[in-house]
């Protein structure tokens, strides 16, 4: 099956699930959840749930089994945007093509509805229909890749590495960490539900590493080269903030070649020793080929 039949069939259900899902739980009407539905609903390019139920099917795997912690995963993920974006982050505006979340409901309620999706994706997870070892190896797994050694961590970092000139070695440590962690933990959730083989399960994690990387990467390009109408957001704010970026540090054309040197290493790396296991790599080439930009 190639990505977009993949996508047309899958992530229309998956966007309902992942609505559905906050709107049965937190007191409806309530600011609280409105605050909360309304960065989860603004859309957003849903990579890290697709990549996660991407794994799935690539294993010969139903993709619903991994519903509940894909959208887990993508409250994680919209919390931190709207972290990112508060004035004391980013201090951004427009988010998915929308006033981010302290514009329209203060910060205070901002602040709050990212604590309220931080929380609520691990009850997601833990009460899923999944078995009780795998809930717990996926909730100990998305705890290491969203805190404070993973995702926070890389923000902390970010926010440390502004106005001033980081190594790239660096720099390649905090996009890794702030954006590959989640990513990452997309991969390894989809190979813990399907029960992969440690040899596919380290692939799948050698595969995110580098795409995280490239997914930054290319995030910091567009914030250059980009169209605000298109990515939803404003373009040219990490200069305003002098944040340490690839275009800042390799020039825009080695940034771009490091993008696409990752997305390489990424698809290396889905060549691991099967040992019969039921495996194809085609989504998952083609979700890395997604991020390629041209040289220019
Ligand atoms: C934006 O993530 C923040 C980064 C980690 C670069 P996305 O580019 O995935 O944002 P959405 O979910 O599509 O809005
Ligand atoms: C954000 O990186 C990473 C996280 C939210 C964890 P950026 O600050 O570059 O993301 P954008 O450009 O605001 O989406
Ligand atoms: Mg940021
Ligand atoms: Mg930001
Ligand atoms: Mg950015």
């Amino acid at each position: 099956m190639n990505l977009i039949d993949f996508q047309t069939q899958q992530m229309p259900l998956f966007e309902d699930f992942l609505i559905n899902t906050l709107k049965e739980e937190i007191l409806p009407n309530s600011t609280l959840y409105h605050a909360m539905n309304y960065s989860v609903s603004a859309g957003g390019k849903r990579i890290r749930p697709l990549l996660l139920l991407a794994v799935l099917k690539s294993f010969g795997k139903n993709p619903k089994a991994g519903f509940e912690v894909a959208a887990a995963l993508e409250y994680i993920h919209t919390y931190s945007l709207i972290h990112d974006d508060l004035p004391a982050m980013d201090n951004d505006a427009l988010r998915r093509g929308k006033p981010t979340n302290h514009i329209v409901y203060g910060e205070d309620m901002a602040i709050l509805a990212g604590d309220g999706l931080l929380t609520y994706a691990f009850e997601v997870i833990a009460i899923s229909p999944l078995s009780n070892d795998k809930k717990v190896k996926l909730i100990s797994a998305l705890a290491k890749s969203a805190g404070p050694t993973g995702m926070v961590a890389g923000q902390v970092a970010d926010m440390e590495a502004e106005k001033k000139q980081v190594p790239l070695k660096e720099l390649k440590e905090i996009h890794a960490r702030k954006t590959g962690e989640l990513l990452r933990f997309a991969a390894i959730a989809g190979g813990i539900i399907a029960e992969v083989s440690s040899l596919a399960l380290n692939a799948l994690e050698q595969y995110a590493l580098h795409l995280g990387l490239a997914f930054q990467i290319r995030d910091d390009v567009m914030d250059v080269i980009g169209d605000v109408t298109e990515l939803g957001k404003e373009t040219g704010m990490d200069a305003i903030h002098e944040k340490s970026t690839y275009p800042n540090l390799l020039t825009l054309t080695g940034a771009i070649e490091a993008l696409n040197e990752e997305l390489g290493q990424a698809k290396k790396a889905l060549n691991y020793e099967k040992n019969n296991e039921v495996f194809d790599a085609s989504l998952l080439n083609e979700i890395a080929d997604m991020l390629l930009i041209e040289e220019r």
